[in-house]
Order: C-alpha cells, then structure tokens, then sequence
C-alpha cells in the first residue's frame, strides 16, 4: 500500500505536507515552469504589503557555511497589484494558497487581510509578525507578547479563513510568544523566522548586506528551528508548521516527530527548485520502510530521554 502524505491543518485538508516557505518562490511562477505546483502541499508566497515595496538595494543576500543571509525588506507587489495580477494564475494551481502578510502598523495588516478575505482562492494567511529587515512593523509585532495577541485578535476579526502567525527566533521565549498567538486566536503555528546576523567583506570592510545586517537561514539554523517546535509543542495545543534549514526528507521526519504537522521549505529552493517533489517521494520511502501507512503517524512522536 503507498503510505498516504496527506495532513489536515485546522480543517484544511493539504495533499502532502510541504509547502514553499515565503519569501523563496515569489508568486510561484517562476516554479511551475520547473514542476507543477500540484506536487505541492501548499505554496506561501512572499509577504504582502498594504502598498508596493521595493526593499532595500543590493546586495540583499549572501551565502554563509551552511545558510544564506537575506535583507530583502519585504519587496512586493503590494496587496492591489497582488489581487489583480497574481491571485488569478494562483487560484489556477491545484494547491493550497497560503499568503504571507507584513505591515507596519496593525490597522495595516488587518487592511490587508481584510481584502484577502473576499479573494476565495485563498486557503489561509500567514501573519508575518517576525520579519527581522525592516525598521517598523515585522519582529517589533512578534518579540512582544502583548503585541503578538493584539495583531493577531484584530486580523481574526476580520479575516475568516485560518490564520498562522509566523514567530521570530529572535526572541527570549518562543513558548512565551507562541502562547500569546494563541491567545489572540491564531489557528496555527509556523516557525521559526530567521536568525538576525550579519557577514563583513574583508576586503571593503563592508558589511554584505546593504541593510548591514539580515536574516540567517538554510541547515545552519535547523537544530535551533527543532528545539523551538519541539518547546512550543509541548506547550500549545496549535498545529504547527516547521521552518528552518529542511532539504531532504530525513529533514522533515525530524520536525515532524518533534510535533510539526507540515513544513515550510525555503532556502534548499534556491539550490534545488524542485526539491519538493524529491522530498515527498523520499517520504513515501521512508513510511514504506518503516511500515507506517500515514505520515501523520509521526507527529510528536520524538522519543526522549527521561
Ligand atoms: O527581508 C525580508 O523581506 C524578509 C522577510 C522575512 O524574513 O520575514
């Protein structure tokens, strides 16, 4: 029998549990020329604004030993253009449609997510309240928990459809905030975000980014994004997605055993686009050796010391 990938997340029924992480396939175009998205769970696009943004000059990325720093500063489309031009090819793709969303102030955010919620393709929006690039708004949202629960309450009056807050590493407690997303009335958990860094060339003596410093991502940061699911699932009753570093499907057994119930894939898109469509062929392997007939039958089942 092949061993079924689907998962659920808060009533949302996902083919597999991979999907893109923000930030790292834009709109999605581009990729459904290398696979088709159906292949996919879901697809997150990049953050969307109240109004267009180009974000900060380049250089905005740079490669480090195991990871990636980017300071793209939320560059996009802004939520009109985004509605008139990119929800049409999206709602064509036999996936889910998750849009990721930033603001600078949280009348922003809830109008943002106000118009998202009459575009009926869309399956769910991802509340980013831990973007670490830009001045205003982004992680100031998701390092406080008072702040995180007063987002995320308001965006839930006026969007219908599950909400994910995206949390920030970059905090003192991660369980402290993930409880206060609960508490607001997020239905689901996704992190973690980036880790703030920075990398100097040696030889300008000038940081690599022009934003002087961004977000680390890719393996490097996978063991800190494990411990912080595997802490705030202990404490929260939320689904969880899991980010940080995954590129195989060993990658994916981790976070789920650690009580992910799906993933997001970022950085490994840029060395492999099609990734995805590997990682879930390794997942039916690795069920099939293991005898287990769903992939669900992982979540939270890591087996720790006492
Ligand atoms: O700079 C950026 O656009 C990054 C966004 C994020 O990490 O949320």
């Amino acid at each position: 029998m092949t061993p079924d990938l689907k998962v659920v997340i808060a009533g949302v029924e996902f083919s597999n549990p991979l999907m893109t992480a923000s930030g790292c396939c834009g709109y999605g175009e581009e990729l459904s020329e290398i696979f088709p998205l159906s292949k996919l769970g879901g697809l997150v696009t990049k953050s969307i604004t109240l109004h267009p943004r180009l974000g900060h000059p380049t250089p905005r990325t740079a490669e480090t030993s195991c990871g990636m720093l980017n300071a793209i500063g939320l560059a996009n489309v802004g939520v009109d253009k985004f509605i008139a031009e990119k929800i049409p090819f999206l709602a064509r793709q036999k996936t889910k449609i998750i849009v990721n969303v930033a603001g600078s102030t949280i009348k922003e955010y809830v109008e943002v997510c106000a118009r998202l919620n009459d575009c009926e393709p869309i399956d769910m929006v991802e509340l980013n309240i831990s973007c670490p690039n830009v001045d205003e708004g982004g992680m100031e949202f998701g390092a406080d928990p008072k702040m995180t629960e007063k987002s995320i309450r308001a965006v839930k009056k006026v969007f219908q459809r599950p909400l994910i807050a995206k949390l920030s590493p970059n905090v003192t407690s991660i369980v402290e905030i993930a409880q206060a997303a609960e508490q607001g009335g997020a239905d689901v958990l996704s992190l973690i975000n980036s880790l703030v860094g920075t990398a100097i060339d040696i030889d300008t003596w000038q940081p690599r980014l022009t934003n002087n410093k961004g977000g680390l991502t890719g393996p490097a940061i996978k063991p800190i994004a494990l411990a912080m699911v595997d802490a705030v699932y202990s404490h929260c009753k939320l689904p969880i997605i899991g980010i940080g570093g995954i590129a195989s499907a060993a990658d994916v057994v981790e976070f789920m055993l650690c009580g992910a119930t799906a993933v997001e894939i970022g950085t490994a898109l840029f060395i492999q686009p099609d990734i995805p469509v590997k990682i879930a062929k390794d997942l039916k392997t690795y069920l099939k050796d293991k005898k287990l007939t769903s992939i669900t039958n992982l979540i939270g089942k890591v087996r720790k010391y006492k």
